[in-house]
């Protein structure tokens, strides 16, 4: 599809158009293939772009961190207007939804199982009475189980390290009871999210905890002395009515545009065609995306492909890991070229403060059209510190 303005652009998006949005104005329904892309506003700050916000509907169904923002996938959703998108990096599933909403078919392929349920829950089509029923027939009875005679045993370490003995049990019945419903996906979710919360952690490191926490602790995120829990099934039922007001919200506005996941490697699987990639890469030894969500790996026996996980922290940042890094990048970039069309448009979304993806594109087979600066200061937690995020857009060479 023929797109207007990306030619040659290189500038920091619309700043001044960031001070006058205000709260509610996240209506990006007037951008279209001829709005000029210098006349963009990608630069919403805390107030004017909050959390929840940022992860609404089924966006916040698991955390997951690495997350980009739905919003700038909108907008350029709505600028490119494709007939098929494909995001070689989908993780959590962010373009997938956002294409979906649009409807906007939609191909999203990662190499983590974990991410790969997430976004297919994220996007599937429920029978929202049936769903209501089975979330809450799965729970009482996990509820009656525990409170049974019945044994719930596992033979991980991990999980018996990093829980606590009622809440294993609670989370181990919730797993044997699930696999008797056909909604048993969206159950995972929920397993692996109260799972992850009720980890024998501190609150203020849920992300990458390095040891269990057994004993009150004085947490940096409450103030005060905290103690880690022995209970899993508050956070089950937490989160049970809360994945069913989200997928409900999401229901709304879903619409029949298929969405495809693929889980495999995307440097050497087969893509179907498409005239738009929308993604952002794994960063250069920052995360460890399987790692993160060690805990749902061993609830739900999933295979893990972490040694072909791309720029992974636990495989450094010496030289030859930069080196490997690149090459990878390049061949998932090469990989989806040969079913981009060739007028098709390839945005980026990456904080590349080493400018390591300027001469990506044209190891890759693309040339570089336009380079957008947005200014990130938005984000809470970790990473309070402001920085700019490149938006690269590639074109097919
Ligand atoms: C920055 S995250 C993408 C996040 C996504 N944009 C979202 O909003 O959830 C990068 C993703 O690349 C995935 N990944 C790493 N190596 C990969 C490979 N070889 N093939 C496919 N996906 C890979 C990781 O598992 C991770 O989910």
């Amino acid at each position: 599809m023929a797109l207007a303005g990306f030619r040659d652009l290189r500038f920091q998006t619309n700043l001044a158009g960031a001070r006058a949005l205000t709260d509610g104005a996240y209506d990006f329904r007037g951008i279209s293939p001829t709005t000029p892309l210098s006349s963009l506003n990608l630069n919403w700050t805390e107030e004017q772009l909050p959390e929840r916000i940022r992860t609404k509907h089924v966006h916040r169904l698991h955390p997951y961190l690495g997350k980009f923002v739905p919003q700038l996938v909108e907008v350029f959703l709505r600028k490119i207007e494709p007939q098929k998108v494909c995001d070689p990096f989908c993780g959590s599933g962010t373009t997938l939804v956002e294409a979906n909403a649009l409807d906007i078919p939609a191909v999203g392929a990662d190499i983590s199982e974990f991410n790969c349920l997430l976004s297919k829950v994220k996007t599937a089509h429920y029978n929202l009475p049936k769903l209501e029923k089975e979330l809450k027939s799965v729970l009482a009875k996990t509820d009656s189980a525990v409170n049974s005679s019945k044994q719930f045993q596992t033979q991980s370490d991990y999980l018996n390290c990093w829980f606590g003995h009622k809440a294993l049990r609670q989370l181990l019945a919730y797993r044997t009871l699930l696999k008797d419903y056909e909604y048993s996906d969206a159950m995972k979710v929920i397993l692996s999210r109260a799972a992850r919360s009720s980890r024998l952690t501190t609150h203020f490191d849920l992300d990458f905890p390095k040891k269990p926490q057994t004993t009150p602790y004085y947490c940096h995120k409450h103030r005060r002395i905290c103690k880690p829990t022995d209970d899993a099934m508050a956070f089950l039922s937490r989160y049970t009515g809360d994945t069913i007001k989200r997928i409900k919200e999401f229901s709304k506005i879903q619409t029949r545009a298929p969405v495809r996941v693929i889980c495999g490697d995307s440097s050497s699987l087969r893509f179907p065609e498409f005239d738009a990639i929308i993604t952002s890469p794994p960063y250069f030894g920052l995360i460890d995306y399987h790692e993160q969500h060690r805990y749902a790996y061993e609830l739900l026996g999933l295979n893990d492909k972490a040694d072909l996980e791309i720029g992974s922290a636990k495989k450094g940042k010496s030289k030859p890991a930069l080196q490997q890094y690149l090459s990878d990048i390049s061949r998932v970039f090469k990989n989806a070229r040969k079913s981009l069309s060739d007028d098709g448009t390839v945005v980026i979304v990456v904080h590349d403060k080493s400018e390591l993806f300027e001469e990506l594109a044209s190891k890759s087979g693309y040339y570089l059209e336009a380079k957008l600066s947005r200014s990130v200061n938005r984000r809470t937690g970790m990473r309070k510190t402001d920085f700019l995020e490149d938006v690269l857009v590639w074109r097919p060479a």
